[in-house]
């Protein structure tokens, strides 16, 4: 039987948060033995808001060589740049013209960029979920691992292929989104009805998965909680806390009532010291894998590079066939 296929990506816009983490790259890794998976880099969409070009590209090594210390396997999974395969662009042209205004200008995430960069809402930032979608469809993928934020931008997607399959004729695999049932949003630690962000301005509101062991735990410490003193999971009631109670759970194994008993009778500071030792230990080897790599740029290019042969030769023969049913001379 031909195995399914898995497609995610995470911006090199910033460094990745925990959020990202356990949103998205942690359960890429496990599905690399079950599914023909591909991974990339969404350096195109970070074009969206203004980047500096040299940190753009140094952002782009520490996220691939992020992506390999978490366990991604060059030798299982396509790993890629976005911006290497050019029919990501080309196939976004297509679909930008069977896709309408008004359904990008409702999209969350368009909402909160445009009101975030009012000086420079730009066309791309706007046509973000159909680069998004192309990227997904291209590779005919079933299943796209994603955080609770990418839900809408799904939903796109998969309108966008059945509109596509029923002008033309069916061509698109309609992807379905995988997101984990705990993690799927990490709150931000300074306002925990907000996700976690890796743009956040205030840098106490996230954990980046680079951050140094002494920062994680201050960060955790200055974590906003509430005055009850109670370690409880009650999402409605006590927010910080629960979201602490969800990173302190996928971060040691163990479940939200089993977290709670711990800490039974205990106070937010050793609860919170914990929950900051938890994330350290995890991180810890991530990063000295991931600083090793960084030291060796001819093995980043070089998965670079096999990964784009790959990638390319399957966005191809997508992009010939759409080509195709639309009318375009075949040569
Ligand atoms: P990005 O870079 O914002 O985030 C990457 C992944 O991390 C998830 N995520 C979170 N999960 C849990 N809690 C959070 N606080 C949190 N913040 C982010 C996101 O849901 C995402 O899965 N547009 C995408 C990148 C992309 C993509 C794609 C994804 C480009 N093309 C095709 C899937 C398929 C983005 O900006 O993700």
């Amino acid at each position: 039987m031909e195995r399914k296929v898995m497609f995610s990506a995470v911006q090199p816009s910033g460094i990745p948060t925990i959020g990202n983490y356990v949103g998205a790259i942690k359960n890429w890794v496990q599905f690399q033995d079950e599914y023909d998976c591909i991974y990339s880099l969404a350096d195109l969409h970070t074009l969206t808001v203004k980047q500096v070009p040299a940190e753009l590209r140094a952002r782009s090594y520490e996220l691939l060589a992020l992506y390999l210390a978490c366990g991604l396997d060059p030798e299982k999974s396509i790993i890629f740049a976005q911006s290497h395969v050019p029919q990501h662009a080309e196939l976004t042209w297509v679909l930008n013209t069977m896709t309408y205004p008004g359904e990008l200008a409702r999209m969350t995430q368009f909402k909160d960029k445009s009101a975030h960069h009012a000086e420079n809402i730009n066309m791309g930032l706007m046509d973000y979920p159909v680069l998004m979608a192309s990227d997904i469809l291209l590779y005919g993928a079933h299943y796209v691992p994603i955080g609770a934020d990418q839900k809408q931008h799904l939903e796109i997607t998969r309108d966008l292929a059945i509109r596509f399959n029923n002008r033309y004729s069916p061509t698109f695999v309609v992807p379905e989104p995988l997101i984990p049932k705990m993690g799927a949003r990490v709150m931000s630690l300074q306002d925990p009805t907000k996700k976690m962000s890796k743009s956040d301005e205030n840098v106490n509101a996230f954990i980046s998965m680079t951050d140094k062991p002494e920062d994680i735990i201050r960060k955790f410490k200055r974590a906003v909680t509430d005055s009850d003193m109670c370690v409880k999971y009650d999402v409605e009631n006590k927010p910080g806390v629960s979201n602490l109670l969800t990173i302190y759970s996928i971060f040691t194994g163990k479940t939200v009532e089993e977290a709670e008993r711990e800490f039974e009778g205990k106070g937010y500071g050793e609860f919170k010291q914990a929950v900051g030792e938890a994330v350290v230990e995890v991180l810890r080897p991530i990063n000295e894998k991931k600083e090793a790599l960084l030291k060796d740029k001819a093995y980043l290019n070089k998965v670079l590079a096999d990964g784009k042969q790959k990638a390319e030769y399957l966005a191809r023969k997508m992009l010939n066939k759409v080509y195709k049913k639309i009318g375009f001379i075949q040569l």
